[in-house]
């Protein structure tokens, strides 16, 4: 059995993006191996967050999780800022981080580009997701492709920390989706889409109503060609719309090509936004349970217990290994 780690940050309600890219694999990979699911409220931190707010958004993703299918039975989920290892460890790393590397980081670069009062928390930012991952000895970490750089420096410094004092983490392997593992805004398809977009028809949340969501991808922005094919290059949105469509019903790109050859974009618009309905009502109607009910609470405290013994075990090692502390 092989064990999964992955986080998403409470900061917004999550996109249809953040469940093609990273909770449909979750779902999946629960059924056999080992599984973690973070809510990583420490992350969301690094930019400005109103305490209320922050604090509804955490229940929300909580709920939204098991909503989409995540199994606690199955599963361990809990909150990042309840297990105090990850803070613990992300300061160690830190410290055999450089400042070159976090510079390179294209999500500091995106995230602090003409802004006043940057947080030093986005900088070391990669160094908290490494710590997040290599305190569970993960194999496998399901994330969508933006994540790609962070998981490269956080398999730098799981070596590197291996090589400079003991074997104490695993280095653990990135997995991406075939399909959907960068949906992009229906507004700029040469963007991601994201859950922080100023235009809120860039993006679909996993809340919004049927009416919204028929509203947003009939207006998502295409070409005048006509043609619904897949060419990323040369129709951005279309091939968004396809990904998206192919994504929701489990067809193939080709599948759902063949099928729209000759309609309109209209049809296929229409067709696109009732895929994304069904895949997103069942959840919707589970979610207005969950984020009501207490049992969300006993979970989420378990969660916790569970993954902080594991987690110190790990911390444990790795201040041993660095001469930490006392013996
Ligand atoms: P976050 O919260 O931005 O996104 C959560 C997950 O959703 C994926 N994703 C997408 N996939 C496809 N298309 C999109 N448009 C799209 N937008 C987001 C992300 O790739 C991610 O898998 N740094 C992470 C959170 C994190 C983490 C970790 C992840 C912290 N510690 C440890 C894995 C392991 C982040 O900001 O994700």
């Amino acid at each position: 059995m092989k064990t999964i780690f992955s986080g998403i940050q409470p900061s917004g309600t999550l996109t249809l993006g953040n469940y093609l890219g990273a909770i449909s694999q979750f779902v999946q990979l629960q059924e056999d191996e080992n599984c973690y699911f973070c809510i990583v409220d420490n992350h969301a931190i690094t930019v400005p967050q109103e305490p209320a707010t922050l604090q509804h958004n955490i229940r929300s993703l909580a709920a939204l999780y098991l909503a989409s299918g995540i199994n606690h039975e199955k599963s361990t989920l809990f909150i990042q800022s309840e297990v105090a290892a990850h803070a613990q460890l992300s300061w160690m790393l830190q410290s055999i981080s450089y400042m070159g590397e976090l510079e390179r980081m294209t999500q500091f670069k995106d995230k602090s580009s003409g802004k006043d009062g940057v947080s030093s928390a986005l900088f070391t930012y990669p160094a908290l997701m490494a710590a997040d991952i290599l305190l569970y000895q993960t194999n496998i970490v399901p994330v969508g492709d933006d994540q790609t750089q962070h998981l490269e420096l956080t398999r730098t410094l799981a070596q590197r920390f291996n090589n400079r004092y003991k074997k104490t983490f695993v280095v653990p392997d990135i997995s991406i989706p075939k399909v959907g593992a960068r949906i992009m805004s229906l507004q700029d398809p040469l963007k991601k889409m994201s859950k922080s977009d100023e235009n809120p028809k860039g993006f679909i949340s996993m809340l919004d109503t049927p009416k919204k969501i028929e509203k947003k991808l009939k207006s998502a922005v295409t070409d005048s060609e006509g043609i619904v094919a897949f060419d990323k290059e040369n129709k951005p949105g279309i091939s968004n719309l396809l990904t998206i469509h192919a994504s929701c019903t489990g067809e193939t790109i080709e599948t759902v090509e063949d099928k729209y050859k000759n309609r309109g974009y209209g049809e296929f618009k229409g067709d696109t936004a009732k895929a994304v309905i069904q895949l997103l009502q069942p959840i919707q109607e589970k979610y207005e349970q969950l984020i009501q009910s207490n049992d969300l609470d006993d979970i989420l405290d378990r969660g916790a217990e569970k993954a902080a013994a594991t987690a110190n075990k790990t911390l444990k090692a790795a201040n041993a290994a660095m001469g930490l502390g006392r013996k």
